[in-house]
């Protein structure tokens, strides 16, 4: 398992592909509270080959893009993309991503290649400020609607991929726990 084209992705190989789900809720910040949003969306992982850093460092490295849409609406209201990379040495995964705020993040975990129990892969990263993982976000989101903390857990296998994240927001004078789930199919 987790070979494609000669390169072994691991624990993502099983990303790979287009992948829909209408189940998404986003818990989103208000200044006078709480917004909640269900949504859908659309997910494309492409395997895209390794890189070399160093003459050391070897990662496998799939691409991804998202695209999510209010329920209500039928508008786009989060365009996501960036890359999972799998460093098979080391045992590390590691997941950068953009999001058009001006807020990029660099996560990582460690992962031993091994699936679960139910025959799925357990994708689990993190970043913090300060931290080994980290945050970049603008002067205006720094000083508005920081990011302090993001938390990423995908269980993907057997044509279904599930996920939660929180991200942690210093916004509004408070400090907001902002999350999102959905659970997603392989489209054929
Ligand atoms: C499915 C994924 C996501 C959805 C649907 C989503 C949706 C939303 C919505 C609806 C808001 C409120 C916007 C407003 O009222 O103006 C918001 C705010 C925010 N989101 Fe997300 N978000 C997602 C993922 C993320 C991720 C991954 C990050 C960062 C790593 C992030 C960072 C922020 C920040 C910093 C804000 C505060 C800005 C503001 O409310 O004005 N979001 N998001």
């Amino acid at each position: 398992m987790g070979i494609i084209d000669d390169i072994d992705y691991g624990p993502l190989a099983d990303l790979v592909g287009i992948w829909n789900g209408d189940k998404g809720l986003d818990i989103a910040p208000e200044p006078e509270g709480i917004e909640n949003n269900p949504y859908y969306e659309s997910i494309t992982f492409s395997a895209i080959g390794d890189v070399t850093n160093a003459e050391e460092q070897t990662l496998a490295v799939v691409h991804y893009r998202q695209i999510v849409q209010r329920k209500s609406n039928d508008k786009v209201f989060h365009d996501e993309t960036g890359y999972w990379m799998w460093d098979a040495k080391a045992k590390i995964i590691m997941h950068s991503l953009t999001i058009p705020r001006g807020v990029s993040v660099l996560a990582g975990g460690n992962h031993n290649g091994e699936k679960t129990a139910n025959d799925d892969y357990l994708l689990e990263v993190s970043a913090g400020i300060n931290k080994h993982w980290q945050i970049i976000q603008s002067p205006f989101m720094q000083d508005n609607a920081r990011t302090k903390e993001f938390h990423r857990q995908i269980t993907v296998g057997n044509g279904k991929l599930s996920y939660s994240q929180k991200t942690i927001v210093d916004i509004y004078g408070k400090i907001f726990e902002h999350t999102d789930t959905n659970e997603l199919i392989r489209q054929a």
